[in-house]
């Protein structure tokens, strides 16, 4: 599979970083970052604390403007205000209210993307099984809970484009198969799913993987060629061994 093709078609990539960087003052978060992803498919964003990834995912969604390059989804330079309401993005932190209750959270986030029917609320609190929690305040759901609520949140709108930020972190073992079959689901259904995460055996899940390192992209490519490019079958030593290249071509 060639990491660096266009859509099936010829299309214009779902996703496009063109010489992305962010800069925090004397930090470089982002530093050049030029890559196209394509719809249908599951990217992971690997790479340890610190790195960029949440920067990297807040420039393609278009929530912080770029020092310098730019970021296009679904064709539309961004930050766009048109294809906010076609991106879905689950917070490292989570972005629901704790002051509403389960069903008012999913409401308000249905009406902010202009979807009207009950039905996207249900079928999305069904989805994380929060379905009977629905009049309980958020702030007294638990950590877990209320992860699954965002995601409820996120792809409310039904996305063609998602970013989810570590969205399984203090997600049981049980609901995280779940939510990764669904993200499949997405994905077969034509989205493009963007995920960050450190935890490296969740990379099998991903049709690709894009290591993050110092605010830069060191390797991409599918779990086992990347594997197998470094060498190793253990997907932290080949990240390893990655950094290592990184680190001596500076
Ligand atoms: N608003 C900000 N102001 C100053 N520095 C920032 C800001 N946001 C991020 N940074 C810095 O940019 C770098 C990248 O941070 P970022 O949150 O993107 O990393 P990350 O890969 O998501 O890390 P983690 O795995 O811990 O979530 C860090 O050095 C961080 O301190
Ligand atoms: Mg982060």
């Amino acid at each position: 599979m060639p990491t660096d093709a266009m859509s099936p078609g010829g299309g214009a990539p779902a996703i496009r970083a063109v010489g992305l960087a962010k800069r925090f003052g004397l930090i470089r978060a982002v530093d050049d970052v030029t890559f196209d992803l394509v719809s249908g498919r599951i990217y992971g964003l690997l790479g340890p604390n610190g790195s960029g990834k949440t920067t990297l995912i807040r420039l393609l969604a278009g929530l912080t403007h770029a020092t310098a390059g730019h970021a296009e989804v679904l064709g539309a330079t961004m930050p766009s205000r048109t294809t906010l309401e076609r991106i879905g993005y689950m917070t490292q932190s989570d972005g629901v209210y704790p002051a509403l209750s389960v069903e008012e959270n999913a409401r308000f986030f249905a009406s902010m993307y202009g979807v009207s029917a009950d039905g996207a609320v249900e079928e999305s609190l069904a989805l994380v099984e929060l379905a009977d929690r629905r009049r309980s305040l958020t702030g007294t759901l638990s950590g877990g809970q209320r992860r699954r609520l965002s995601l409820a949140c996120a792809v409310i709108h039904r996305p063609p484009v998602l970013f989810l930020d570590e969205p399984t972190v203090g997600v049981d073992p049980l609901l995280r198969v779940q939510f990764w079959s669904y993200f499949r689901s997405l994905a077969d259904g034509g989205a493009t799913i963007v995920v960050s995460s450190h935890v490296m055996d969740e990379a099998d899940r991903c049709d690709e993987l894009l290591f993050v390192r110092a605010g830069k992209i060191i390797a991409r490519g599918s779990s086992r060629e990347l594997r197998d490019r470094a060498g190793t079958t253990d997907l932290e030593q080949a990240f390893l061994r990655f950094a290592g290249d990184a680190e001596a071509a500076r």
